[in-house]
This record gives structure tokens, sequence and C-alpha cells, in this order.
């Protein structure tokens, strides 16, 4: 049995439009689980970026209650929610995001000052760029930097904190399939060392890795997929089963 690690109840979200409502998220109930790669896929305009940011904190929902290790961030304040998403939560977005007057290593070690010493906060940093093989990269600017590497540098930046749930919107979508692929490397091989991430992707090549597919549509979860710990010498026969339950789902 896995560990629950987010867990939604009745999960709405409206905008209200003009004199009408509009219903993106629809009573939703979903759980994810501790340790898997868990890739969100569906229709545009569906409510999966909505969905994404309301399962990390980032957005408060409408009505219904969305626990996030445990805690029910829906009845959290600002103030407990900022705290809460610094220790807890990572977001990587589709565009990098990272700040243009500051360095590989500056960009990652600014996020982590105040959650330990200077000292570690470096040694992890420069750890982490050797690990994504940005080691030569650390004091280039992102301007000096290719869309693949500065994506890797958002990645140790969103990991630098410990946080225990990495979400993606779209991680790869202003990647080519090269640097896409470094990326997506860079996922899973931290999934293998048991980290939980949450991604959405309309990419085949990003939904292969997950360990977990879930489709979404209109507002719901319509249909979803184990998959199992992703091996690229299957990569073949994954992207055959993914192809055909997005088939099935009109996608
Ligand atoms: N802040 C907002 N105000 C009004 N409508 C929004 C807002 N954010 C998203 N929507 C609408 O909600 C729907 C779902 O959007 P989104 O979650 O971004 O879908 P997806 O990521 O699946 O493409 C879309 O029709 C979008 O226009
Ligand atoms: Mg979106």
């Amino acid at each position: 049995m896995k560990n629950t690690i987010i867990e939604t109840k009745q999960l709405c979200k409206s905008y209200i439009l003009g004199k009408t409502g509009m219903h993106v998220l629809k009573n939703i109930n979903l759980e994810i689980y501790e340790g898997d790669f868990t890739v969100i896929m569906g229709s545009s305009g569906g409510g999966k970026s909505t969905l994404l940011y309301s399962i990390s904190s980032m957005d408060r929902p409408t009505s219904g209650s969305v626990k996030i290790l445990g805690r029910d961030v829906t009845t959290m304040s600002e103030k407990e929610l900022s705290k809460f998403r610094k220790s807890e939560i990572s977001f990587v977005f589709q565009s990098m995001n990272l700040l243009h007057d500051l360095t590989a290593l500056e960009n990652i070690t600014y996020i982590g000052y105040g959650t330990d010493t200077k000292e570690n906060i470096n040694k992890k940093a420069l750890t982490l760029l050797e690990q994504f093989g940005l080691s030569e990269e650390k004091d280039k600017y992102p301007s000096e930097l290719s869309g693949g590497q500065q994506q890797r540098v958002a990645i140790c930046r969103a990991l630098i904190g410990g946080s225990k749930i990495i979400y993606g919107d779209e991680p790869t979508g202003a990647l080519n399939s090269t640097t896409g692929r470094q990326v997506l490397d860079c996922l899973t091989s931290l999934n293998e060392q048991g980290q939980s991430i949450v991604m959405v992707t309309h990419d085949l090549k990003a939904a292969v890795r997950a360990t977990r597919l879930l489709y979404m549509a209109d507002g719901h979860i319509m249909a979803e997929r184990t998959l199992g710990p992703y091996r690229a010498e299957e990569e073949g026969e994954r992207k055959a089963v993914v192809y055909d339950f997005l088939k099935e789902l009109g996608w």
C-alpha cells in the first residue's frame, strides 16, 4: 500500500463570467500517492492547470477540500500557506523563470537560503548541479545556457529546499526533443530515488515517464492507467500503451 500524499474531496473550482459561472473543476475526488510519477493529460482547456494549482496550494478551490501531506490547505491562512509552500512544495513551469542577473548557482542558492546554513546550501546546490551534468555551467548566466540547461537549473532550484513533492506544468513544453529528453531523464532519475512528482503535459514523450497516468476532460478525471516504473528499453511498448489509452478517450 502506497501512502497518500494528496487527497481531494468534492473539489470544485468555478469562475464567474458575467452573470454565469464557469465550472472548471467538478467534484474531483482524487488521491495521489507517494513515490509516484503522476502525469495528468487531457483535452486543452479541460482544467489540468487549474487542478495542478489547486492540489499544490497555489490556488484556492471554490469548494471542497485539498489535503497535502496530511494538512488541509483550504483552511490555512495566507501566512501559513506561504510557510507550507516554502518547505513542502516546488513548482517547475513551462518557462524557466530564472533570474537573469544571477548565475546558475546563485539562481539555486537564493531559494535555499533560510532553510539551512549558507555553506550547506552552497554545497547542496553544487551537488545538484553535478547530478544534472551542469557543473561546468555553474557560473554562467541564464542567457548563456540552452533551454534544457535552464530548465534543469530550474529543477535543481525546485529541489534545493528538500520539498516532498515536485509539480510541473508542461515543463518540457518549450523545449526541443533533445533538451526535453534531458529534462525528462532528470525527472525520471529523481523519481527512481523516491521523489514524488506530479506533472501536467500534452507530450506523449513526457507521458511515458509516468508510473500513473490520469486523463482529464471537462473538469473530471475520466480515466487512469498504472504504468509502473519507466525503463528506457521499453519506451516503444510504453508509448503504444499510452497511445491506445489516449485514443480510447478521444485524445
Ligand atoms: N483565472 C481564470 N479566470 C477565468 N477562467 C479561467 C481562469 N483560469 C482558467 N480559466 C478557464 O478554465 C478552463 C480550464 O483552464 P486550464 O486549467 O488552464 O486548462 P488546461 O490546463 O487543461 O488547458 C479554461 O476554459 C480557461 O479559460
Ligand atoms: Mg494548462
